[in-house]
């Protein structure tokens, strides 16, 4: 019998693994220069965070969650996404009273079941900030600008973000009923997905991606217009916030984006390098989220992107990570060669060098070809002889250089360069 993988669901191997890092550090990184702090939470929640957090018309709590009762009958889901994760934790840390303002980020795996394709998978890995307890629109232009910064530390072009309100719950509503009456009359014309959202929840036509509906989701009335004077005034003080920090955007009156719990601010950014699953990262303001889940009146905002999406413009742009070569190859032969490798080996391990060496007693041959494939930076080979007088000849590969030197740690530490 053998075993696949689950559909929509990928091994990474370690030559990929340098695009993970660089990506991963670079997101540690801009959460460190902008002071945010680090969030680890299950991989499993309760079914109901998400579908109240997330909102049952939405395809994610449709139609995309991994969701199992456990062994007393509680409907568990695998997370689909963070947000909601972290307005749980908001609460269960009773932080409302204690640290009301918080500036969080967290990395890992999500699950969606969603048709897998390029940049979308079923578990897919996210990175994602979020800001709670502000309402001031600065905070929209700090969070969008964390974005661009990790953009630009990865040196990352070919962007643009999209940017929209939604407004608030009232705003929402006017503008779901101002939908409804646009797209009524061409239901006929719809994807069968669509005439059920245009009962239950008109906005996500906008988020519809069925070839059918584009060319009526392309006339269909934009949110702005459907703004109150509040939610107008925080919208135009975000886009004056971002004027005056440089941070560029194109304001897309359509963008609603793929979950109920946004309000007012909502933006994307997406690349020209990733053909139909272009959008690299996506987020926005959720300002009543907390409460839908029981807590008090706490504004949030943040956004979060896929790791896959991220690697796959990293490497379509020809970024070229740095690859962690090998110090020192040990080529160990002959008994007495063989004991001083391993012993010499600990002790250069213990001071941070990296080495490695033969454990399956090949040729001298086939040991030095090895350590051509695995591109070490320097080879010693060690036989009776060099055991015996404590001396050796370390070559550097790149130069073909060789240099003779003492086998005592701190000798050959030098010799390596460190
Ligand atoms: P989202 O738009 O559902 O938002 O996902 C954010 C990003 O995750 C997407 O832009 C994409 O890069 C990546 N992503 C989503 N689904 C997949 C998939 N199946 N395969 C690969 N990558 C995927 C959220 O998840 C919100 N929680 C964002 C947020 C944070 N809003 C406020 N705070």
């Amino acid at each position: 019998m053998s075993y696949d993988r689950v559909r929509g669901m990928y091994d990474i191997l370690p030559d990929e693994i340098p695009w993970w890092r660089l990506a991963e550090e670079a997101v540690r990184e801009i959460a460190r220069r902008c002071h945010y702090h680090e969030v680890r939470f299950p991989v499993v929640e309760p079914t109901e965070l998400f579908s109240r957090g997330i909102g049952e018309s939405t395809d994610v709590v449709t139609k995309e969650m991994y969701t199992f009762p456990d062994r007393k009958g509680r409907s568990l889901t695998l997370r689909p996404e963070g947000t909601a994760s972290v307005a749980r934790l908001y609460l269960t840390h009773g932080l409302a009273a204690k640290a009301p303002f918080q500036k969080l980020f967290y990395l890992g795996p999500m699950f969606r079941y969603e048709k897998p394709q390029k940049g979308r998978n079923r578990q897919f890995h996210q990175y994602g900030i979020e800001v709670l307890g502000v309402l001031d629109p600065v905070v929209d232009a700090e969070v969008i600008g964390f974005a661009w910064s990790l953009m630009e530390h990865l040196g990352l072009g070919g962007l643009r973000l999209r940017l929209n309100s939604i407004g608030c719950s009232e705003d929402r509503a006017t503008y779901r009923e101002i939908l409804r009456e646009f797209f009524a009359p061409s239901a006929d014309r719809m994807c069968a997905d669509c005439r059920r959202r245009l009962l239950e929840n008109p906005l996500r036509i906008l988020d519809c991606k069925e070839e059918i509906c584009q060319p009526l989701i392309a006339g269909a009335p934009g949110s702005m217009d459907s703004l109150c004077p509040e939610c107008a005034g925080h919208f135009a003080a975000v886009r004056q916030w971002l004027d005056r920090l440089g941070l560029r955007y194109d304001i897309d009156p359509r963008l609603v984006r793929g979950l109920d719990y946004y309000t007012r601010t909502v933006f994307e950014l997406v690349s020209s390098d990733l053909g139909a699953q272009d959008t690299l990262l996506g987020g926005g303001r959720y300002d009543d989220l907390i409460e839908m889940l029981g807590g008090p009146p706490t504004p949030g905002i943040g956004f979060a992107g896929g790791f896959e999406r991220l690697v796959l413009a990293l490497q379509e742009r020809g970024c070229k990570p740095p690859i962690e070569r090998l110090d020192l190859y040990l080529v160990p032969f002959g008994d007495e060669g063989r004991r001083a490798g391993l012993a010499l080996a600990g002790t250069l391990r213990k001071r941070g060098v990296s080495v490695d060496l033969d454990v399956r007693g090949r040729s001298l041959r086939k040991q030095l070809e090895a350590a051509n494939e695995m591109n070490a930076r320097h080879v010693l080979v060690l036989g009776d002889e060099e055991a015996r007088t404590g001396r050796g000849k370390v070559k550097e590969m790149d130069t073909g250089v060789e240099r003779e030197s003492s086998l005592d740690v701190d000798a050959l530490i030098t010799v390596l360069g460190g």
